[in-house]
């Protein structure tokens, strides 16, 4: 098997994780899938959702040959591993919190979980904070605008300092807190932004690099890169195009789907 591994999230998000990728797997072929036509996943309906991602993966890792698919969102992985796994003839590498290593590296003993709705809430996200930091106080903190700013930011917009600074302010009520983890995958595009809106210093962590070193384990050997590899899109988006050229994805395309097969057409809130 040559063809690439696929990195699919809902938008820019994956691209943190392709960025972690790059860094300790830098040979590897790498393909990119976002559903930015129903981009934010976070608020959307359970079952709608497991739908939605076994039909773009599906659709993806076909038009890729994709070797393995990297499953770079913590709202699909905590819901949908199982069926994508069900689904999909190659290996499946999902994304859940960095509760572990968070747990390891707190001093006081005191974490927040800063992600999606979807991921804060859902049983798996309870499941991995008891098995992790049953010993510890975890705060989970819901921050969907996040997800718009990171996407507007690797669009080449400005960002919003006020509107970060107020999605953050919950986690400052714990003076003890010293730990947060980044349980979305857009969330470390903006870490220079969440650093400057903390009021003090605190450790951010992520799954980035844990996810690449997952990825060498169970792909080997890996498929190497050659030129140009591609992002599939499921809405064209030119003004990410230059993003998306930063992460090593000259060529973009879209996914096409077949909406009567998949039931896509009306998302639920
Ligand atoms: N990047 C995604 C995650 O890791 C989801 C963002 C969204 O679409 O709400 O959860």
């Amino acid at each position: 098997m040559s063809g690439p591994l696929l990195v699919f999230d809902s938008g820019v998000g994956g691209l943190s994780v392709v960025a972690a990728m790059r860094q300790r797997l830098p040979q590897a072929s790498l393909a990119y899938v976002c559903d930015n036509a129903m981009l934010p996943y976070g608020t959307k309906q359970d079952a709608w959702l497991v739908a939605r991602c076994v039909a773009v993966c599906e659709a993806a890792v076909a038009a890729s040959g994709a070797t393995a698919l990297v499953v770079a969102c913590n709202t699909a992985s905590t819901l949908a591993l199982a069926a994508l796994r069900a689904r999909l003839a190659i290996p499946v590498v999902g994304t859940v919190p960095a509760i572990k290593p968070a747990a390891a590296l707190s001093q006081s003993g005191h974490l927040a979980l800063l992600a999606t709705s979807a991921t804060v809430n859902r049983p798996y996200t309870r499941r991995l904070i008891e098995t992790f930091a049953g010993h510890c106080r975890v705060q989970r903190l819901a921050a969907d605008p996040l997800v718009a700013q990171a996407e507007a930011w690797l669009a080449g917009e400005a960002l919003e300092p006020t509107l970060i600074e107020a999605c953050l302010a919950p986690l400052w009520q714990d003076p003890e807190l010293d730990t947060v983890v980044l349980g979305c995958t857009h969330f470390p595009l903006l870490r220079e932004a969440l650093v400057a809106a903390a009021p003090r210093p605190v450790t951010w962590v992520d799954s980035g690099d844990a996810i690449a070193r997952r990825v060498a384990q169970v792909v080997s050997p890996l498929p190497l890169a050659s030129e140009p590899q591609t992002a599939w899109l499921t809405r064209e988006a030119p003004q990410l195009t230059p993003a998306l050229a930063r992460f090593g994805f000259a060529q973009v395309r879209w996914l096409g789907l077949d909406d009567a097969d998949t039931a896509l057409s009306s998302p639920a809130p």
